[in-house]
């Protein structure tokens, strides 16, 4: 059991009282697909349906099983707005009918959550116009990266006077690239083996054209405040013409060749995507497989990086989940902890124990450490301190260790895992 931390003196804000208390917020899906049905699935599971109702999923055919109970599932958008939802989530993708309805759902005063950025790229500036005009929020964290939360933090950041963004925003690229890198795999091969492990669409155009990175940089400009930047103005070069000759000659040159899409602000606004030389072992490179990084490089607070895996049902679930928390104002969603936590803190050890080595035999090391139960994988014995890499070891067994040496050395002891 973890103790709940004492309370506070003063009670907490009335309006986030107020939305927790008035009743369960109501919250339709639309697209039950990849995303939608791992989203509907945390919605209806605890913690998160104590705060949330899931209303309706709207789907094509709503006759189809999704493991879902089938009175939530319908194929008429009226029947979701007439449920009275406090939130629509967009889950379809695509400019039609997803425009259509997010436009509806805004315009009704509905707040809306969504992870199309092709819709964004295309139509953001009217989009939130009608959010603002009708004062609905509008979110869409998870179009961009997934779950790296690079939109929140552009809109933290924009104070600090964002100057460059740029980075590898779609993974399927950078998986291509890599394969080709490391296996000597030509793009076609490449191509075939990350379609083969659902890296890639069965239609990877988009992708390997460069236009997803294109419609993801429209909407990062426009988190940055740009406004009118629509994928026909960004200069788009994909990574189809990239061979293993051009990749051979990068590296003997010391780069890597990333798909970077990149926003310069420094000037008025230039936006591109192309593959691109970047130094080995530099932030871009190391985005590997189906990775992406975001550098965010500021005037009043230096350079950001963000790093992690852009795309995957769940870590896109859990990005519109984060939104959907954030614009109903609930608050954390509490992480369910095991209830017997017993959880194994085994690991290698680094021990030193200052004071000479000589005042200490292998014997002594040997036998304090059997005493101890922990096995040394190297041991230094030297002029100021010995020092001991474990196997494995729990912190209490590497203490008891560390304890037994010091008494037969001079000094303390420092006990580091080692990683
Ligand atoms: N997949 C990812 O990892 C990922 C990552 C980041 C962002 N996203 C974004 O998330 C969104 C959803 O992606 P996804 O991969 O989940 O797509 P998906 O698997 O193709 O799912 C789309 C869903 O939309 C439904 N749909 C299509 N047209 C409809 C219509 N006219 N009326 C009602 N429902 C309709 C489909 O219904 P049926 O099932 O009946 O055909 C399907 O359930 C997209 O904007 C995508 O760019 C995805």
């Amino acid at each position: 059991m973890i103790a709940s931390p004492p309370s506070l003196t003063s009670p907490a804000p009335a309006s986030a009282c107020l939305a927790l208390t008035r009743r369960t917020l109501r919250v339709a899906v639309l697209g039950c697909g990849t995303v939608g049905s791992a989203l509907s699935r945390r919605l209806l599971e605890p913690p998160v349906r104590a705060r949330v109702e899931l209303a309706h999923v709207l789907v094509r055919d709503p006759r189809r099983d999704r493991g879902l109970p089938p009175g939530l599932l319908t194929d008429r958008f009226e029947r979701v707005l007439d449920g009275g939802p406090d939130l629509v989530v967009e889950l379809i993708g695509g400019l039609y009918p997803a425009g259509a309805f997010v436009a509806e759902a805004l315009r009704r005063g509905i707040g809306v959550v969504t992870a199309n950025k092709t819709l964004l790229a295309h139509h953001g500036a009217e989009l939130h116009a009608l959010a603002r005009e009708h004062r609905a929020p509008l979110a869409a964290e998870a179009s961009v990266c997934s779950a790296v939360p690079v939109l929140a933090a552009l809109a933290r950041l924009s104070a600090a006077g964002i100057t460059r963004v740029r980075g590898v925003v779609n993974g399927t690229c950078n998986s291509i690239l890599c394969a080709m890198a490391d296996r000597g795999w030509s793009f076609e091969q490449a191509l075939a083996d990350a379609t083969r492990r659902g890296l890639a669409e069965p239609d990877p155009h988009a992708d390997v054209s460069g236009r997803d990175s294109a419609e993801k940089l429209c909407v990062l400009a426009s988190a940055c405040g740009v406004e009118g930047l629509v994928p026909d103005l960004v200069r788009t070069e994909g990574i189809e013409r990239v061979t293993l000759e051009d990749i051979a000659e990068a590296r003997r040159r010391g780069r890597r060749i990333r798909l970077v899409a990149s926003l310069d602000l420094r000037g008025g606004p230039r936006a591109c995507v192309a593959p691109t030389l970047v130094p080995l072992g530099g932030p871009v490179a190391r985005a590997e497989g189906p990775e992406n990084v975001v550098l965010i490089e500021t005037q009043r607070a230096g350079t950001f990086t963000l790093r992690g895996r852009g795309a995957g049902p769940e870590a896109t679930a859990a990005a519109v989940l984060g939104d959907v928390q954030a614009t109903l104002g609930l608050g954390p969603i509490p992480t369910m902890l095991d209830a017997s936590p017993v959880s194994d803190d085994r690991c290698r050890r680094h021990i030193r124990v200052r004071g000479p080595g000589h005042r200490l035999t292998p014997q002594h090391v040997s036998a304090s450490l059997g005493r101890a139960g922990v096995r040394a994988i190297e041991v230094e014995l030297g002029t100021a301190a010995v020092r001991i890499e474990t196997d494995r070891a729990s912190e209490e067994e590497a203490r008891a260790a560390a304890d037994l040496l010091a008494a037969n050395a001079v000094g303390d002891s420092l006990i580091m895992p080692v990683e």
